[in-house]
């Protein structure tokens, strides 16, 4: 499986990706899910040997950072590297942008996850949609 830049045709399936993970298994309020700022943003896509999508991100520059958000990999899919080969492709992206460095809000319970590819906390627990984050920086 690659992670590559996703095309503006492909937006919609990634959407129902977001929809299964955050609404449905998580139950982030639609309405904060999509909140308006995907034609904005870098979309990336997994897909799996059938072509089905099982994962995505999108990556946006705020204040200078390449702000990663979105991070969502099919249940069915996870722990078998879709995570990594995503932020691996945003963290390319970013840095072919030039930008110094990656910031994200990440749910308290994937903090191991980003932790395992070089991300570290920063700040205190906030909460977001109900769940628990915490801010994380990566410098490329
Ligand atoms: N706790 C500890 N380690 C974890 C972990 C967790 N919850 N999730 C992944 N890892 C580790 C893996 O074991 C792997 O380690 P390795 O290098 O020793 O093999 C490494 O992190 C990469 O894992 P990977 O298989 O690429 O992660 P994934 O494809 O399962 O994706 C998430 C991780 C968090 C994106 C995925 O679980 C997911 O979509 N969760 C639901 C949505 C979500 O919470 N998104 C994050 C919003 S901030």
């Amino acid at each position: 499986m690659i992670a590559r830049l996703a095309g503006p045709n492909e937006l919609d399936e990634l959407l129902d990706l977001r929809r299964v993970v955050f609404v449905d298994e998580q139950g982030v309020p639609a309405d904060l899910e999509e909140d308006g700022l995907d034609p904005a943003c870098t979309h990336f896509v997994v897909r799996d040997d059938h072509g089905a999508v099982v994962g995505t991100a999108r990556m946006r520059e705020y204040h200078g950072s390449a702000k990663a958000e979105r991070v969502a990999v099919l249940a069915s899919a996870r722990g078998t590297g879709v995570g990594r080969l995503l932020m691996d492709a945003l963290e390319a992206e970013a840095r072919r942008q030039g930008l110094p460095d990656v910031r994200l809000n990440a749910q308290t319970s994937a903090v191991p996850f980003y932790e395992r590819i070089g991300y570290a906390t920063e700040g205190d627990e906030f909460e977001d949609a109900g769940i628990p984050h915490l801010a994380m920086r990566k410098r490329l």
